[in-house]
């Protein structure tokens, strides 16, 4: 949620800056702006997205080895140039840009009009800009200790970077709640609300921890301190990501690459882990764990978004194989639900990103009343990777299209590879099924690639029903949840009403919207509750709805119901999530595009959702 970089070296920092915004605009682009320092500061703002602020810089002279800039997702005010960021300070002196929410901005700024500042933006950023230089001419201090001072005075999230006309080679950078990266080079630093601005200058960056402040400046080694004004010494990593994973490839959207990436990010997520030779499965970074899984009683399970649904596929999936009591809850519900939880509870909170706030939150909630808590995130040393007890990545690189696909098949994997360790060592799944659904799930990568040969196929499927307001989608069992993300991926990236339900439950409402124009996606697989889901196609079909079926290759009997089948390989049941989500990511995806949709960048939509 609003994308940050910024540079300070010997070169000039636009190039960098405008690229490194291209690469994080996924988290936000509603507007976009930069600042720079030459002989003085210099600032350009403008609404829409950095395609534009390119547009508006390409007959500027934009000059400076030191610059900030940002991607913006409107929290506070709506999309347009003034509330975009970079904000100054009441001099214009002090440039800063903001990602999260400053909770108590209004009595800040509501004291700092009593004291004469005057405020242009609606935004909680400007308040802080505007802070820090009351703070620097009041109290007479520097840069740094302004910006210390103003932090411990302001409540909520921020990654912030502040520069100053005053003290030209420096960039000030802090974070609490929300991510921030330094990336170390020669004589030079990028910094950046992820690593991909960073990965082409440098490997080694340094993860800012929560309330530290950084002091960046050419030619010298970095400084941090923590708003307590302690010292702190850097711990430099290496970044493990490379360039080509976040380049499209040929593809024409992050989106499409990374739905026909899942042969591999799935192989990727069971590398090293999955043995079926030996029949086992070593998930070492819950290995301290597997004890307390063993005999745990419950897991809840938190998440927003498509992880709630990889969560609600491993209720599934935990309840059949190893009978253990689960619970899938928003994350944004179970933080302010006073939930009953204690020392025995196992929390697994799942995160693409790492980054979610209310699912943060959640967590927190939950380690302070003694459960355990693990983590299934994608982003390594992300801060709800960092907030939990222990955990396992998934492994299914940088996902950049907004909407989840290649994430969310990997969270599963993981899922599916939990629950079927703990069921084998705990006897609750027989030997010889354990066998059988390894085996399966090793054949997984190769049967989603055999998906693909249905494209045309599914894309013929959705030339039909590009112009549908709405579309149903059904399933049952493990299926439900797919039939969730099937709904929800239409409605991310087409901006067509897409419900997904339960199918029964389909007869206790949403039933009354089926007509001639309803198009009802059923995942009608052939394994798990095959016949009763035919039973509610034929309800659909006898109120003239149209079925798009996804069916298991060979089926003969939906075959003559359905308006369009998709065939997806065959496999066990609990594994059929895996394969028949893919069908139902290109067709949202086809809808999309033939829509004129910005499919990697849907409206109103960030990635990382680092506000509640
Ligand atoms: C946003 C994204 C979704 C994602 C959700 C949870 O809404 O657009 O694609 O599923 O956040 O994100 P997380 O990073 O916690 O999985």
């Amino acid at each position: 949620m609003c994308g940050i970089v910024a540079y300070i070296g010997n070169k000039q920092a636009y190039p960098i800056l405008l690229k490194g915004l291209k690469r994080l605009e996924y988290r936000g682009y509603d507007s976009a702006g930069m600042a720079f320092i030459d002989d003085k500061l210099n600032l350009y703002k403008k609404q829409g997205k950095v395609a534009d602020l390119e547009n508006l810089l390409i007959d500027k002279n934009v000059k400076g080895s030191i610059g900030i800039a940002h991607t913006r997702w409107a929290t506070h005010g709506i999309p347009n140039d003034v509330n975009a960021h970079p904000h100054l300070s009441e001099s214009g002196k002090i440039a800063l840009i903001h990602n999260g929410i400053i909770e108590n901005y209004g009595s800040l700024r509501k004291e700092l009009k009593s004291r004469g500042h005057h405020f242009f933006s609606e935004t909680d950023t400007e308040v802080l800009v505007h802070l820090i230089e009351d703070i620097k001419i009041n109290e007479d201090v520097d840069l740094l200790e302004a910006v210390r001072i103003a932090l411990n005075q302001v409540v909520g999230a921020y990654a912030i970077v502040v520069i100053s006309e005053d003290f030209p080679d420096q960039l000030i950078v802090a974070r609490k709640s929300s991510p921030l990266v330094i990336g170390v080079g020669d004589n030079e630093f990028v910094v950046a609300s992820d690593a991909t601005p960073i990965v082409e200058y440098t490997k080694n960056v340094v993860y800012l921890k929560d309330e530290e402040i950084g002091v960046l400046k050419r030619n010298e080694p970095m400084k941090i301190i923590n708003i307590d004004n302690k010292r702190k010494t850097p711990y430099i990593e290496k970044l493990a990501i490379n360039l080509s994973a976040i380049e499209k490839g040929g593809f024409s959207h992050f989106m499409l690459k990374e739905i026909y990436e899942q042969p591999n990010s799935i192989l990727d997520t069971m590398r090293g882990r999955l043995n079926t030779n030996a029949g086992v499965i070593v998930l070492g970074g819950i290995s301290d764990y597997v004890q307390k899984l063993l005999n745990a009683e419950r897991i809840i399970i938190v998440g927003c978004g498509t992880s709630w649904h990889a969560g609600l596929v491993a209720e599934y999936l935990f309840e059949d194989l190893t009978r253990i009591s689960v619970e899938v809850e928003y994350a944004s519900e179970f933080r302010y639900r006073n939930p009953v939880i204690n020392e025995k509870d196992i929390v697994i909170a799942i995160s693409q990103s790492g980054e979610t706030a209310d699912t943060l939150a959640a967590i927190e909630l939950a380690k302070s009343k003694g459960a355990t808590i693990l983590g299934i995130c994608n982003v390594v040393g992300s801060s709800i990777a960092r907030a939990t007890h222990a955990g396992v990545y998934t492994h299914a690189g940088p996902e950049i299209g907004v909407a989840s696909t290649k994430a969310f098949t990997s969270q599963v994997t993981i899922l599916t590879l939990m629950a079927l360790m703990i069921g084998y060592k705990k006897g609750t799944i027989p030997a010889s099924e354990y066998f059988q659904m390894i085996n399966q799930l090793e054949a997984i990568p190769e049967s989603v690639s055999r998906v693909f040969n249905s494209n045309d196929k599914i894309k013929e499927i959705a030339n039909i029903y590009k112009g549908a307001r709405n579309f149903l989608y059904l399933g049952r069992g493990y299926n439900f949840p797919v039939a969730l993300e099937g709904a929800l991926k239409l409605k991310e990236i087409s901006y067509i009403h897409a419900e997904g339900y339960p199918a029964a439950e389909m007869k206790h409402g949403p039933i009354a919207l089926i007509d001639e124009d309803m198009p009802v996606v059923v995942i009608a697989t052939s394994k798990g509750m095959y016949e009763k889901v035919i039973s509610n196609i034929q309800e659909v079909k006898a109120r003239k709805g149209k079925i798009i079926a996804i069916v298991t290759e060979g089926d003969k009997i939906v075959r003559n119901m359905a308006d369009h089948i998709i065939e997806v390989p065959e496999t066990e049941a609990c594994l059929v999530p895996l394969i028949a989500t893919i069908p139902l990511q290109l067709l949202s995806y086809h809808i999309a595009v033939m829509r004129g949709c910005n499919v990697d960048q849907p409206r109103n939509l960030a990635k990382s959702v680092t506000v509640e």
